[in-house]
């Protein structure tokens, strides 16, 4: 693994430096692979970056973006991730529809809905049962109880390691994520960490020896390159 730690001056700063990367990897993508592939966070931090990279030209054609977890509420809700980022991006641009992998939430079933965007990621990636398609960026947020998409400290999320896409626990109320090996198997994982309210778990993310169970950033070990961006706040006492 190939860790990359930026501590950046402010949250303007951070979301520069986000697009900057981002950036350099669709172009890497597209020029290799004739297309770009990304997950994304909810949260606060990377919604000016979504702003950002909706004033960008790009070949939105040839971007699919997924989500690495999503709040089981349909996609009008004000807590969904989908929403967040079809107003600060996707719905002004001119990116095709099939291109929005969005995570289905209307089956009433959790569980189901796991499977269903499952076997819809099998089928984009032509993957045989039980292997880990690699996605070009995934975009991650820690939380300050160290969590990441939604793999909550503590949770039977963080056991599963043979599917793609699990049902992650919230203080009781599901969600869907990611699993962290389907996060470990990508290109590049980019987190955005920003505030001093961080700055605890940060600390045990980093530190040689924690319990990943109870700080589940920890597991978050990617295949390729492990990108953490930190504004000054979040980063003070760190050593990277
Ligand atoms: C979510 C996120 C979550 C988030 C962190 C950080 O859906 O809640 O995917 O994992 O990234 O909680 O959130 P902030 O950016 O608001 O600190």
């Amino acid at each position: 693994m190939n860790k990359k730690v930026e501590i950046l001056p402010d949250q303007p700063a951070l979301v520069a430096r986000a697009l900057e990367l981002i950036l350099s990897k669709l172009e890497t993508a597209i020029k290799e692979r004739g297309q770009f592939t990304i997950a994304l966070s909810g949260g606060s931090t990377p919604k000016p970056l979504y702003e950002a990279i909706a004033n960008q030209k790009l070949p939105w054609d040839k971007i699919h973006v997924f989500w690495g977890d999503e709040r089981y509420v349909p996609p009008d809700h004000p807590d969904s991730n989908e929403l967040m980022t079809r107003r600060a991006w996707l719905d002004r641009v001119a990116i095709p529809a099939a291109n929005i992998h969005a995570i289905p939430t209307l089956e009433g079933n959790p569980e189901a809905s796991a499977v269903k965007y499952e076997q819809h990621l099998q089928g984009f990636f032509h993957l045989t049962a039980g292997s880990f398609p690699a996605l070009d960026v995934i975009l991650l947020g820690m939380g300050d109880d160290a969590h990441t998409a939604s793999l909550f400290p503590h949770t039977e999320a963080l056991k599963v390691r043979d599917r793609l896409i699990t049902v992650g626990n919230k203080d009781g109320n599901p969600r869907i994520t990611f699993t962290y090996p389907f996060i470990n198997a990508a290109r590049s994982v980019i987190f955005l960490a920003a505030g001093a309210n961080k700055r605890p778990a940060l600390a045990q993310v980093f530190a040689s020896v924690a319990d990943d169970f109870a700080y589940p950033s920890r597991l978050i070990q990617p295949q390729g390159e492990l990108w953490w961006l930190l504004d000054t706040a979040a980063g003070l006492e760190l050593k990277p």
